[in-house]
């Protein structure tokens, strides 16, 4: 299986113009096609990135949607209109919309139904806090999120996921911790076990499972090391348009 690099832009940059030129660096330095490359800028540059991209190496990734096609939502965009845009991931239950938008599994797993309904690839976020680790309720808190967030797909849906294990404490380096890529792949594994337990092991088999959490340049080899690891999702890093490139010519 290829590996498998998201870039996530989060609320970045603040003009089109900026995004514009992160895109043409993006589209210059990936080329091969050894690694999948998804990129998720904000959806008002979503259009611009299916100009820059078009059908070449760099796949276009949202951050969220929501979980109906259309109507009386204001504010919302729906999954149909990110397909029609050429989206083909969906970030979903990323813990920045838990913690800061107070999104709810049960939100989230609407969500990843009605993504995987409309034909594109959900990656659903995973992870516990610094608290609940040092309360060792990481194993815990993370088969409650994955069951929750999945409770609405069938088994036969189950190879078309994408889950990221996104420890939060992790994140941005917020606590000025990261996350050692032993545990990193403890976490991989235990949720490759789950995935087989709910679903059967030809499914665990077909998920991907990533890690993010303060990825970068000199670390990202670490954690690709060992095979159960299907790749990053990247933040910070990922705006520093040389740095990601170099990464993801380095893997
Ligand atoms: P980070 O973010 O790489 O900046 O830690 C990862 C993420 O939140 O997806």
């Amino acid at each position: 299986m290829k590996k498998l690099i998201i870039a996530n832009w989060k609320c970045n940059p603040t003009t089109l113009k900026e995004a514009q030129k992160m895109m043409v660096g993006l589209r210059a330095g990936i080329k091969n096609n050894k690694i999948e490359v998804v990129v998720c800028p904000p959806f008002v540059y979503l259009a611009e990135a299916k100009k820059v991209f078009g059908v070449g190496a760099v796949k276009i990734g949202s951050q969220d949607c929501f979980w109906e096609n259309q109507g009386a939502f204001t504010g919302e965009v729906s999954p149909t209109m990110l397909k029609n845009l050429g989206v083909k991931y969906v970030i979903l239950g990323h813990s920045e919309r838990v913690m800061v938008m107070g999104e709810t599994n049960e939100m989230t797993a609407k969500k990843v139904k009605a993504v995987l309904s409309t034909g594109l690839t959900p990656v659903v976020c995973i992870g516990e806090t610094l608290e609940e680790r040092n309360q060792s309720k990481t194993f815990q808190i993370v088969e409650k999120k994955l069951r929750e967030s999945l409770k609405a797909i069938k088994k036969q849906q189950v190879g078309e996921l994408v889950i990221a294990y996104e420890p939060l404490w992790a994140i941005s380096t917020n606590q000025g911790l990261t996350c050692a890529p032993d545990d990193a792949l403890t976490m991989a594994l235990y949720i490759k076990k789950l995935i087989a337990e709910i679903y059967g092991r030809k499914a665990k088999e077909k998920v991907r499972v990533l890690y993010g959490g303060s990825v970068g340049s000199d670390n990202a080899n670490k954690y690709l090391e060992n095979e159960a690891i299907d790749g990053l999702l990247v933040g910070g890093a990922s705006l520093n348009i040389k740095e990601f490139t170099a990464m993801v010519k380095n893997i």
